[in-house]
């Protein structure tokens, strides 16, 4: 009989201890059960269920159309699968941005039909009301500030946010301002490795980057993207660890001519 050993649950206490010892904290996405149960075993710290699932899962051009039924339904799907890391849910487009009251309504649907243990927004002073609320709910929250892609029709484009000295000076502003609230976490994405650092050396939570350079406290990306099952996506930051989309065609090739010869199945293939 084999006894499971009891885990050690990744929390917000534990990430902020990592960040005080210099530790780097581990993030990547999942949307569904075996792949949040392979990347869990394998020890990441956090499991973010990202809006991303829109393009990634669903084949969205953008993360605008995803619905909070669609994201609740990822997050239980990630939560099942989960022993360690920590569960971070997207609040996706137009479930927070209305007022505080819309807000709450719906992190209190993914705290209660998930399971997850914390919400991320988009944005900086402008959310302030609706982090507050949820904050006092006692939901945990994790900023998102650069490039924000639910903002994607504003910015025009997926190039590099904050170059200028104004926005620089902006988010940096804002990065203080979402842990002054009270936010466990911040991700910063798509802004120059400098300002990251400044960012990072300007706060006490962790900072995660995704395309922000080595001196945060972690890092995050898509893990579709660093499977190497997304193909045509290749932005400076993203390292790929595998080429999934070769390795899975190249099977899928291989398993349609073993049926079409007969090879498959065999006589130890069968009852
Ligand atoms: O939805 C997502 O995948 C994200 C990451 C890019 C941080 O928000």
């Amino acid at each position: 009989m084999s006894v499971q050993q009891p885990v050690k649950k990744v929390t917000t206490h534990v990430l902020h201890a990592m960040k005080q010892r210099g530790e780097k904290i581990s993030m990547l996405t999942a949307y569904d059960y075996s792949m949040a149960r392979i990347l869990d075993a394998a020890g990441i710290d956090i499991l973010l269920v990202g809006d991303s699932a829109s393009n990634v899962m669903a084949g969205h051009e953008t993360t605008l159309p995803i619905t909070l039924d669609q994201m609740i339904y990822h997050a239980q799907s990630v939560v099942r699968a989960v022993r360690r890391s920590f569960v971070v849910v997207d609040l996706p487009f137009g479930s927070y941005q209305g007022n505080s009251k819309m807000a709450l309504e719906s992190t209190i649907r993914i705290m209660k039909e998930t399971g997850g243990h914390a919400v991320k927004m988009e944005g900086g002073k402008e959310i302030t009301d609706s982090i507050i609320r949820v904050l006092s709910a006692g939901v945990p929250v994790m900023g998102h500030l650069g490039l924000t892609p639910q903002s994607i029709y504003k910015f025009g484009t997926y190039s590099v946010r904050a170059k200028e000295e104004a926005e620089a000076q902006k988010l940096l502003e804002d990065a203080k301002h979402l842990e002054s609230l009270g936010c466990f976490a911040l991700v910063l994405e798509k802004i120059p490795a400098d300002l990251a650092k400044k960012v990072k050396e300007s706060l006490s939570i962790p900072v995660i980057g995704i395309g922000a350079g080595p001196h945060v406290d972690g890092q995050v990306l898509v893990s579709h993207d660093m499977l190497g099952i997304t193909k045509d996506f290749h932005p400076r930051f993203l390292r790929r660890y595998l080429n999934l989309y070769d390795l899975m065609k190249e099977a899928t090739e291989k398993y349609i001519d073993d049926v079409k010869t007969g090879d498959f199945p065999n006589e130890n293939e069968q009852y």
